[in-house]
């Protein structure tokens, strides 16, 4: 392709199925499936990105949001070398594990194979809720400190969650692929809790879940997950570094000598959603997080965040940082604020945040850097919010010009919701 043009990419990213752009995606691909977090997209439209900027081994991808490590991933067995940076330390973990090289296989195997083996006569008792009961008694402070615990485990599966807890933090030493076997039982406690995944954000359902075959369930993710580095075996893999770290300071988080020749990233979207509350049981799991006032924390530092202390920083009000921030926002907080402040505040630090983060990214940009956003509209009191149109205008601010907005997907019929893809070029 001719230096400097990006031919018309509307036949690619327009009119996408669900497929083709989220989460649902990356159920059947090795590596993709082992973890899934809803506001997650596809892999295919990391691939197509990166095939619309013609990336080669001679690039460098950034996704300053790498959630569980699509972009790095789909790069790492493109040849592509890559950079991620995630906030929340449990999705770190994650997209850190996911992109790792395991080169003996066969002794992955042979890791889960004395795993399962060591756990099966401590699980076993445990689908017996009088054991259970008494299992989780004895062993109380081995509960993860979660709030209400029983609210999403039922007993009987709880103790044996506890009992597989207990096991790894005595043993977890003598195992080779530690990482993998938290990665494992991580993905699972979702899958037998009482939550469920028909709403983006997880909601409990109304009757709590049977006693489960904890151990065929673990037994089932490690072998797709062995059967997945089989897989991937032996293709050619280029460089990734995964950092945790805040992509409001980019250029702090990076090693000096990075500067990368494409973006490719989905931040998250103005509409509330919180990944930390959605993460709690994971990162208090394994300890990713020290306490419940931890969590408030990083949902204060996430771009997006507004559960729990979050919202008590936007009570308090909120003014752009900035005259390029407040002209953009202006028409549309007028409106939204009239109904509600505490939503245009929202709106404001979200902006002023990616307003920082744009500054950033600019700062360790090559010049001519390819940037491809992926991002939804919001729509507050009836309000719409245009997001992809106004990170654009900030991303012009600092001199990123804009070759195209492709709306992808309407995320609910006839709502005026959807998913669109910014393409941008730098100087
Ligand atoms: C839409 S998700 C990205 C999903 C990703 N594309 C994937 O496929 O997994 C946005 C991510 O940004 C992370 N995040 C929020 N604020 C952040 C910040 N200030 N710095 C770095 N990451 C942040 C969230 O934790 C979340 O994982």
């Amino acid at each position: 392709m001719s230096q400097g043009l990006l031919f018309d990419s509307a036949d690619v990213f327009c009119a996408r199925s669900t497929t083709q752009v989220t989460f649902k995606g990356k159920l059947g691909r090795p590596i993709h499936r082992w973890y899934r977090l809803t506001p997650s997209f596809s892999p295919q439209l990391a691939l197509d990105i990166a095939q619309h900027f013609h990336l080669s081994g001679k690039d460098r991808v950034l996704d300053p949001f790498s959630g569980v490590g699509t972009v790095p991933v789909c790069m790492k067995y493109s040849g592509i070398p890559s950079g991620a940076i995630e906030l929340n330390p449990y999705l770190f973990f994650v997209s850190a594990v996911k992109t790792r090289t395991y080169h003996d296989v066969g002794a992955v195997k042979s890791c889960f194979e004395t795993f399962l083996q060591r756990l099966r006569p401590h699980l076993r008792p445990l689908k017996a809720l009088d054991a259970a009961r008494q299992y989780l008694d004895k062993h109380a402070a081995l509960v993860p400190p979660i709030h209400r615990p029983g609210r999403w485990w039922s007993p009987c599966n709880l103790a044996q969650l506890v009992a597989i807890r207990r096991h790894l933090l005595e043993n977890l030493g003598e195992y080779d692929f530690p990482d993998l076997l938290r990665m494992a039982v991580l993905a699972i406690l979702v899958p037998i809790s009482n939550a469920k995944h028909n709403h983006v954000s997880l909601t409990f359902a109304d009757r709590p879940q049977p006693p489960l075959d904890v151990w065929g369930v673990l037994a089932k993710k490690l072998r797709e997950m062995a059967a997945d580095l089989e897989n991937v075996r032996g293709k050619p893999c280029a460089e990734v570094q995964v950092f945790r770290g805040n992509s409001k300071l980019v250029s702090r988080v990076l090693p000096r000598s990075v500067r990368v020749s494409a973006v490719i990233t989905s931040p998250p979207y103005p509409n509330r959603f919180s990944y930390a509350r959605e993460t709690r049981p994971h990162m208090f799991f394994f300890d990713f997080i020290p306490s419940a006032k931890a969590v408030g924390q990083l949902e204060t530092e996430a771009i997006g965040g507004t559960w729990g202390k979050a919202t008590s920083v936007l009570a308090k009000g909120v003014e752009p940082t900035n005259e390029v921030v407040a002209s953009l926002l202006r028409p549309y907080t007028d409106r939204i604020g009239k109904s509600g402040r505490l939503m245009a505040n929202y709106i404001t630090k979200y902006f002023n945040n990616m307003y920082s983060h744009a500054q950033e990214v600019a700062a360790v940009c090559r010049p001519g850097a390819k940037l491809a956003y992926v991002i939804g509209n919001s729509r507050f009191y009836g309000h719409p919010l245009p997001s992809d149109e106004i990170l654009a205008a900030i991303f012009e601010h600092f001199g990123f010009a804009l070759e195209a907005i492709h709306k992808m997907r309407r995320r609910q019929s006839k709502s005026g919701l959807y998913e669109a893809l910014l393409l941008m070029r730098g100087k």
